[in-house]
C-alpha cells in the first residue's frame, strides 16, 4: 500500500522516504524469499516518530510490516507456508518504544521482537536474534548521526544482508569543516578509519 500524503503535514521528506522504503522492501522480501526461507527486517530507530496515521502506516515500521506480511501470503499461495518474516523493532525512547508495542498484536503472522534501548549497544543481541540462513535488511533511519560504525559492523557485515542507511548529507558535510574536537570525533566514529575528511 502506498503511504498517503494527509499523513505527512509539516514532515513532506518523510514520506518521501517512505514511498521509497513501501515500494523497496516490498519488492526485495518477495524476491529474496524465493531463496530464503527466513527474512528478517531490523529497522534500528523505529520510532514511532511524529507519525499521524491510525495503525502506523505512516512509520517506517508498519510500512515493513506491511511489505513483510504481504510478502509471506503470496508465497504461502505459492506452496511455501514456511516461509518466516521476523522483526526486529529498536527505539531508544521510552515513550516511543511504549507505542511500539501497540504493532505487535497488529501483526500475528510476523514475528515481532521489539528492543527498547540504543540499537548500537543492542547490536550484539540483534545478531543473536537473526538466523545464520536468513536474510536480513537493516533500515538506520537515526535523527543525527553520531553513530559508532565499527560496533554497528558485525551487523552489516553478516552474509546475506543488505542496508539501507539514511542520513542528514547537507549537515554532515558542513560539519566536517568545522574544527570542534566532538564533532570531529562523532565524525570518525561515524566513517572509521576513511578518509572522510579529505573526500
Ligand atoms: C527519525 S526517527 C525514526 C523514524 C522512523 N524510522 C520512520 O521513518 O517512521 C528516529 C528515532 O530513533 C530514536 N532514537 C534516537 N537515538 C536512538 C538510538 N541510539 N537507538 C535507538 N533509537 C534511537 C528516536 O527516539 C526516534 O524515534
Amino acid at each position: 500500500m502506498r503511504p498517503d500524503l494527509a499523513n505527512y503535514e509539516g514532515r513532506e521528506q518523510a514520506y518521501v522516504k517512505h514511498h521509497f522504503l513501501a515500494d523497496y522492501v516490498e519488492s526485495l522480501v518477495f524476491k529474496i524469499a524465493s531463496a530464503y526461507r527466513d527474512v528478517v527486517y531490523v529497522d534500528g530507530f523505529s520510532g514511532p516518530w511524529k507519525d499521524q496515521g491510525e495503525k502506523f502506516e505512516d512509520t517506517s515500521f508498519g510500512i515493513a510490516l506491511q511489505a513483510l506480511r504481504r510478502a509471506k501470503a503470496a508465497w504461502a499461495k505459492l506452496g511455501r507456508p514456511d516461509v518466516t518474516m521476523t522483526a526486529l523493532l529498536v527505539e531508544k525512547d521510552p515513550e516511543a518504544y511504549a507505542r511500539l508495542q501497540e504493532i505487535v498484536p497488529l501483526y500475528p503472522d510476523i514475528s515481532i521482537r521489539t528492543f527498547n534501548g540504543d540499537f548500537v549497544e543492542i547490536v550484539p543481541e540483534l545478531l543473536a536474534a537473526i538466523p545464520h540462513r536468513a536474510f536480513s535488511f537493516v533500515l538506520m533511519d537515526p535523527k543525527g548521526w553520531n553513530i559508532d560504525m565499527k560496533a554497528v559492523a558485525p551487523l552489516l557485515r553478516r552474509p546475506n544482508c543488505e542496508i539501507v542507511f539514511n542520513f542528514m548529507f547537507t549537515m554532515i558535510n558542513w560539519s566536517a569543516s568545522m574544527p570542534n574536537i566532538a564533532i570531529q570525533a562523532g565524525l570518525e566514529r561515524l566513517m572509521p578509519d576513511t578518509d572522510w575528511k579529505d573526500v
